[in-house]
C-alpha cells in the first residue's frame, strides 16, 4: 500500500476508511473488521463520532500486527482553554480505543481564539514527546490558523485533514501545505453525494469509462496522484471494496486537470472559520 512519510519521517498510508456517521457499536465494529480483512490499513475515528472503542475493538481482533495499522483519531473539544479537561479528554481516547499508541492525533477544528489552539497544541507536544502519539496534526485549519500555530508550535503538525473533494480542491491550501511538508488529507470525497449530480457525474463517468472505473475510484486515484491521502467512508463491503481498488487506478495529468477544473469553490461541510460547536 502507498504510503507517504511525514515530516516526522512516520509512514502514513496514503488510503483508508472514514468512520464519521458509522453507527457507533456492531456496525462500526462489523465495518472497520471487515475493511481491515479486505486489506484496509488505516483507520479515521474521532471523539466525535462515538466509534473510537468499535474501531479499538476490530483493530485488535483483527489478528494483524498492531504496527501495521494507522489509526488516526481528534480530539472534539478545547474545554475552554482547561488542560486537565482536555488531558482527561484524550486520556479517556486513549482508553476506549485500548490500542497502546494512537498513530495520529488531531485538533478537530481550530479556534477562532488562537491562543486555545496554542495551548491544547502544547498538550499535544507533550502526548508526541511522552511517545504515546506518533504523530500530531490539526483539522480544518485554515492558512490563518496555520500561520499563527507555526509561529508557537515546538513541533510542527504533521497533518492537516480538510475537506477535499472535485467540488473542493483547496489549491491555495494545498499548495501552503506542501510548502511547509504538512500532509494534506481529504474528507468527504464525495462530497455529500454531489459528485453524483449533473455534469460533475457526467465528467467523472466519462473519465472513468476508459479504465472501467466508478465515479468513486475515479475520486480516489485523483486525490492520490495529488498525494492527497483519501479516507472515504462506507458501511457496505461491496462499496468497501469498490474504493479500496480505487488506489490501482492511475489517471493521465490531462484527466487530473479535468478533474481539478470541476472546482467550484463549493464547501458542502462546516466552514472552519465559522464554526463555534466544538469550542
Ligand atoms: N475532520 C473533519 O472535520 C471531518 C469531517 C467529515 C469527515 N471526516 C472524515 O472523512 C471521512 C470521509 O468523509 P465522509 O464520511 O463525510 O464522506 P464521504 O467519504 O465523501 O462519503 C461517504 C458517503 O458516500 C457513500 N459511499 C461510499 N462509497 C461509495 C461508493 N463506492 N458508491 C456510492 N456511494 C458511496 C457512503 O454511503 P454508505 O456508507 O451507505 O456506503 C456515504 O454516504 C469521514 O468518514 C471521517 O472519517 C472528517
Amino acid at each position: 500500500m502507498k504510503t507517504y512519510t511525514l515530516n516526522n519521517g512516520v509512514k502514513m498510508p496514503a488510503f483508508g476508511l472514514g468512520t464519521f456517521r458509522v453507527e457507533p457499536g456492531e456496525s462500526a465494529y462489523e465495518t472497520v473488521l471487515s475493511a481491515l480483512k479486505m486489506g484496509y490499513r488505516h483507520i479515521d475515528t474521532a471523539i466525535m463520532y462515538g466509534n473510537e472503542s468499535d474501531v479499538g475493538r476490530a483493530v485488535r481482533d483483527s489478528g494483524i500486527l498492531r504496527s501495521e495499522i494507522f489509526v488516526t483519531t481528534k480530539l472534539a473539544k478545547h474545554y475552554g482553554g482547561n488542560e486537565k479537561e482536555i488531558r482527561q479528554a484524550i486520556d479517556q481516547s486513549f482508553e476506549r480505543l485500548n490500542i497502546g499508541y494512537i498513530d495520529l492525533l488531531l485538533i478537530h477544528w481550530p479556534n477562532q481564539a488562537y491562543e486555545m489552539n496554542h495551548m491544547v497544541w502544547h498538550i499535544f507536544e507533550s502526548y508526541y514527546e511522552a511517545k504515546k502519539v506518533r504523530a500530531i496534526g490539526v483539522s480544518n485549519f485554515q492558512i490563518h490558523h496555520l500561520d499563527d500555530l507555526l509561529k508557537h508550535a515546538k513541533i510542527k503538525p504533521q497533518v492537516n485533514q480538510v475537506e477535499c473533494h472535485p467540488l473542493l480542491i483547496q489549491s491555495a491550501l494545498h499548495k501552503y501545505l506542501v510548502k511547509h511538508d504538512i500532509q494534506m488529507t481529504s474528507y468527504g470525497p464525495f462530497a455529500k453525494g454531489k459528485v453524483f449530480e449533473s455534469t460533475t457525474a457526467e465528467k467523472l463517468s466519462e473519465i472513468g469509462a476508459k479504465y472501467h472505473a466508478s465515479i468513486t475510484q475515479v475520486i480516489i486515484a485523483w486525490g492520490l496522484s495529488k498525494d492527497i491521502v483519501m479516507i472515504p467512508k462506507s458501511v457496505h463491503e461491496d462499496r468497501l471494496l469498490e474504493n479500496f481498488k480505487g488506489q490501482d487506478l492511475k489517471l493521465s495529468q490531462a484527466e487530473i486537470l479535468a478533474i481539478n477544473q470541476l472546482n467550484r469553490g463549493s464547501r458542502l461541510y462546516t466552514d472552519p472559520d465559522n464554526n463555534t460547536i466544538y469550542l
